[in-house]
């Protein structure tokens, strides 16, 4: 990274701009465009082609996917076709123009047994298929030049839930507090050399979590879930830290 470089003024190209994510960054990049879904299938070629031509973007940042990770027990089929093919028919258009690729994966690609995870820790076993999907796809985007994976964890701005696990811990926050590091690193994409970047705050309870925004949420247990739930999937999170300080010193303008 050098200090020089100036912040990012490409033409960006956003995937899953109707989503939790994507609303937020289009809210924090307004000069990201972000087709809709009808507009934008990534599981058909010619609409990534055709929004390409029309926007004519540098960077594309990927974060359409099928993110239900209870459905997608039973419609495989479909969160392998968003998830796989989709990220599939991103990197092949990513290639065909040359463009750079930020994507945006999961923590859920670790086992999720100790916590922790640093960038190259080695990802696996997968507890749920939404997390076997997540992980084809991020290898997948890998092949795109220059892709920057950035995993990370996130929810509504509100804990809809009126029990929260005191046994599943995460690094996991609000969508109002990861999608401006998301941003962030969007902004300064071209500084950055890592091939991987973990993106989150620091590890907790979900229940703790829980509590920062529902005080009267109740504690429950990880048994009681629909899904098998990792007891610890919490990422280490230094070397985006270490970058981040890098990026918002005062002189670069960054906020
Ligand atoms: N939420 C989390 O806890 C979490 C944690 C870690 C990583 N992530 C990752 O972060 C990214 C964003 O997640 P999110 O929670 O913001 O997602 P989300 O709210 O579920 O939204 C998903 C987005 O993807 C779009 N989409 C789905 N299939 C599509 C297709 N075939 N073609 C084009 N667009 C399609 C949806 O469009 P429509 O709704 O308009 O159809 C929507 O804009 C995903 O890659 C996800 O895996 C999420």
């Amino acid at each position: 990274m050098s200090r020089s470089d100036p912040p990012i003024a490409d033409r960006v190209l956003l995937t899953g701009g109707s989503g939790r994510l994507g609303r937020e960054l289009l809210r924090l990049l307004p000069s990201i465009v972000a087709p809709p879904h009808a507009a934008l299938d990534i599981t058909r070629p010619e609409t990534i082609e055709g929004q390409i031509e029309r926007i004519r973007p540098d960077l594309i940042v990927h974060a359409a996917a099928y993110t239900d990770v209870v459905g997608a027990v039973r419609e495989k089929a479909v969160c392998w076709q968003a998830n796989v093919v989709g990220t599939r028919n991103i990197v092949q258009a990513s290639l065909r123009h040359g463009l750079r690729l930020v994507h945006i994966s999961t923590d859920y690609i670790f086992a999720g047994t100790r916590g922790m995870y640093l960038e190259d820790d080695v990802p696996g076993p997968v507890r749920n298929y939404y997390a076997l999907s997540k992980l084809v796809a991020e290898e997948t985007a890998r092949l795109a030049a220059g892709a920057l994976v950035i995993r990370t964890s996130f929810r509504d701005r509100e804990f809809p839930y009126p029990v929260a696990y005191t046994d599943v811990f995460t690094s996991q926050d609000y969508v109002d507090v990861i999608a401006p590091e998301i941003a962030l690193a969007v902004r300064w994409v071209h500084r950055i050399t890592d091939s991987t970047l973990h993106i989150a705050t620091e590890r907790k309870s979900v229940f703790d979590l829980a509590r920062r925004r529902r005080p009267d949420v109740s504690p429950g247990s990880r048994r009681d879930a629909a899904v098998e739930l990792p007891e610890d999937i919490s990422l280490d999170t230094r070397r985006w830290r270490e970058l981040r300080a890098e990026l918002a010193t005062p002189e670069q303008g960054v906020h």
